[in-house]
């Protein structure tokens, strides 16, 4: 018999894992808002936030715990394991997953490659730092940023002390790296230790969002198997269960760690239709200890993100399924600008022609006419 898999959160990472949850029949139950994206489609809501009280409730009604988000209450997590109830990925993965600065503590000493970096929030550090890799940095609170936000670049000390008033404790400190391209691995592993490694994918981000996906990226075999196999090492060091979204930055050739994310990952939505079995579905395998499904490629594909406009997309639905050739997904969240409403994956050998594809079938959805 399956396992009762309890979701923290409710946003579209959760809704888009219900699909294979209800394909293969293992229950679910969230720990959401009912306002949430996923809520309408789980009739095992329990209505509630992911603090002490909430995650009690739900490692009640579940036998394994796992998150779709980060914002999570570790310390009862933790507590929660020692109780013996079962968290997948584990309170001590999570910890490292969500503070950019342990990952780099933890990874560093196990031999990840990574750029220089500093944890300070002293503005005298800064200058040194600045003094030996040079203007301009890239300052960032080592926990809570997504979609860019907490990216600051900083081109001086005043710019510095700026970011360091606005953040109010330490940064981590980097350079501006260079960067070629930027890769996503991501990696099922199982309890046990079974672990699936998918095709890098590559990633353009716009402001620091995340923007456009391919599937594969556009790099060359020996930095591929490099980016994929530093992922694996991090999945392994840090004991992840379910999936583990490794950011890598490609800099002069060789790749960097950027940061983890330890749970489905915007990177992975083109493993909808793009891979034998779904980041999605491998995570709720994972999580369930099922034995985890094929993750080579099925169609070459790429990813945009719809990211709202003046419109709400689903006004704009009926010409964005015209198009040929492409898969919608829309969120079903409300309409602002900025917000991530959905995405849409074109598939196709041509990753260059699916690529105009997909940006055709987003501003569909965005302006109401493709561009
Ligand atoms: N040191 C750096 N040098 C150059 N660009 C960087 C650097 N650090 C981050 N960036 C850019 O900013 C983007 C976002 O950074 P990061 O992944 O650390 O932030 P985040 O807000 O946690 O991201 P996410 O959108 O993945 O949640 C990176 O993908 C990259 O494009
Ligand atoms: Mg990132």
């Amino acid at each position: 018999v399956p396992p009762v898999i309890g979701i923290v959160g409710g946003g579209q990472l959760a809704r888009m894992l219900l699909a294979p949850a209800a394909r293969l029949a293992l229950p679910v139950v969230l720990l959401a808002d009912p306002e949430d994206a996923a809520a309408p489609f789980c009739r095992d809501l329990i209505a509630g936030r992911p603090d002490a009280g909430g995650l009690r409730r739900l490692a009640e009604a579940c036998d394994v715990l796992t998150v779709e988000h980060e914002l999570v209450d570790l310390d009862t997590l933790a507590a929660l394991e020692r109780e013996g109830h079962v968290v997948r990925p584990s309170s001590a993965t999570l910890g490292i997953a969500v503070d950019k600065a342990r990952q780099r503590q933890v990874l560093g000493d196990h031999g990840i490659p990574l750029a220089p970096w500093a944890l300070t929030d002293d503005p005298d550090r800064i200058a040194a730092f600045a003094g030996e890799h040079g203007w301009p940095l890239v300052l960032k609170p080592p926990r809570g940023g997504y979609d860019g936000r907490g990216v600051f670049v900083a081109d001086d000390l005043a710019a510095s002390r700026a970011v360091l008033a606005e953040v109010g404790g330490e940064v981590l400190v980097e350079p501006r790296l260079p960067i070629d391209v930027e890769l996503s691995v991501l990696v099922a592993r199982r309890p046990g230790g079974e672990t699936a490694v998918y095709p890098a994918v590559e990633t353009c981000q716009v402001d620091g969002m995340c923007r456009e996906v391919l599937l594969p990226a556009r790099v060359d075999a020996d930095l591929e198997a490099e980016a994929e196999e530093v992922a694996r090492r991090v999945a392994e060091t840090i004991g992840s269960v379910g999936i583990l979204a490794v950011e890598l930055f490609v800099v002069d050739g060789r790749v960097l760690l950027n940061e983890l994310a330890a749970r489905p990952h915007n990177a992975g939505h083109v493993t909808i239709e793009g891979t034998v079995t779904s980041q999605f579905e491998n995570h709720l395998r994972a999580v369930a200890d099922l034995p985890l499904g094929d993750t080579a490629i099925r169609h070459p594909a790429v990813m945009v993100n719809v990211v709202g406009g003046d419109h709400d997309p689903l006004d704009h639905l009926p010409g964005a399924l015209a198009l040929r050739d492409v898969a919608v997904h829309l969120y079903g969240k409300s309409y602002r600008p900025g917000r991530k409403l959905g995405h849409v994956t074109a598939t196709g050998d041509d990753l260059e022609e699916a690529l105009r594809r997909a940006q055709g079938a987003a501003a569909a959805l965005v302006e109401g006419s493709p561009t």
